[in-house]
């Protein structure tokens, strides 16, 4: 089974409340369609009734059943600006830009997760990444002992002998740019946890990869990375964790075992850390052009789930990332 449809077949088991903000958008309403039919969650489109309705009768998808929310006529409106404010008045929101703020479905729908009135959120088939990401942090925060919200991607590789059964996990390669020590630290972590509930691997072992294996070069890059080491074993001791190793060393057991004697983790890593979003961003694209994986992404750190799409996203996809967030609802 792919690791998409375990996603699928486990977000069946609870029917979680996944909020759509994009809901008059043509592959969200197959996608909300489609998972209302099958069981894997209750999703809730936003929109103009109308617009919704009329973006579903063009894309051919029976919505039937399927809540669908506006937030300028929403009983809630009141609710969510005066939390809204509250939580961002230190901020220098007004009780205006409150009102203003959660007229906009993006917010409407990150206001109906902080409030519990939804288990998660996706969007991103026509918003940012950044459109979603900075209501989400703002509002939603992180998760109690995490300091970062960052993302894992999960790559289901041809070559079954990689990481779990061709599962590998990458983190970051969506969300901060230029970790420090610290915050690589807590991506580690993070990852660890999505391999566990989001994946169902029993046993992460993470790597955290650099161009140097266990001290063979000497350089300020590689210096952090030690230095990320050594926090995650702090914040994680029972944690299978090591590096710094090259990417070889962390998936190739022969390498592994040459370049990083005694480790548990070097040559069958299933979680790869990467020092920043360059190497991250650009190692996913690699994996899935080259080496023919398929893979999605999902946040993680966030105190409760929302996820991002790629605007390029197919209604398959979207219905995969609602899965996962569902599943992550969970944990
Ligand atoms: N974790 C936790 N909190 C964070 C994080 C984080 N990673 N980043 C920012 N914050 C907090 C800030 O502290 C701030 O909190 P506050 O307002 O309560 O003080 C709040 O979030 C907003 O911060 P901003 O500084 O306004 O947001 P910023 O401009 O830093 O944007 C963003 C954050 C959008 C995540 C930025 O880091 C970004 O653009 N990252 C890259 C996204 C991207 O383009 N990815 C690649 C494409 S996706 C793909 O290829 C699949």
């Amino acid at each position: 089974m792919s690791i998409s449809e375990m996603i699928r077949q486990k977000a069946k088991t609870q029917r979680k409340t996944i909020v759509l903000p994009e809901g008059d958008e043509a592959r969200t309403v197959q996608a909300a369609a489609f998972v209302k039919a099958q069981g894997i969650a209750e999703p809730i489109l936003l929109g103009r009734e109308e617009a919704v309705r009329r973006a579903a009768s063009e894309a051919g998808a029976d919505i039937t059943g399927i809540a669908i929310i506006d937030p300028l006529t929403s009983d809630k409106l009141s609710l969510y600006a005066d939390s809204l404010y509250e939580a961002r008045k230190n901020k220098g929101v007004t009780p205006e830009d409150a009102l203003s703020l959660v007229k906009d479905e993006m917010y409407f729908g990150i206001m109906m997760v902080k409030n519990g009135d939804a288990d998660g959120l996706v969007s991103g088939a026509v918003h940012t990444t950044g459109d979603m990401l900075r209501p989400a942090l703002q509002l939603i925060k992180t998760k109690p002992g995490c300091k970062v919200v960052s993302s894992s991607f999960l790559m289901d590789c041809p070559n079954k002998a990689l990481g779990e059964n061709g599962l590998l996990v990458y983190s970051d390669c969506v969300v901060m740019p230029s970790p420090t020590a610290e915050e690589l630290a807590h991506i580690a972590v993070s990852a660890a946890d999505t391999a566990r509930t989001l994946c169902g691997i029993q046993e992460p072992r993470v790597a955290l990869l650099s161009f140097s294996t266990n001290g063979s070069a000497k350089h300020e890059l590689v210096s952090k990375v030690q230095q990320a080491v050594a926090i995650a074993h702090t914040l994680a001791p029972e944690l299978l964790l090591d590096g710094e190793m090259q990417f070889d060393a962390a998936i190739v057991p022969e390498i592994g075992q040459s370049k990083f004697k005694g480790s548990k983790v070097a040559g069958r890593a299933n979680v790869l850390v990467f020092p920043d979003l360059q190497a991250g961003n650009i190692g996913y694209k690699i994996t899935q052009r080259i080496g023919g994986a398929d893979c999605f992404a999902v946040l993680q750190g966030l105190n409760k789930p929302c996820n991002d799409l790629s605007r390029g996203c197919s209604v398959d996809d979207i219905v995969t990332t609602v899965a996962a967030t569902a599943v992550q609802a969970m944990a």
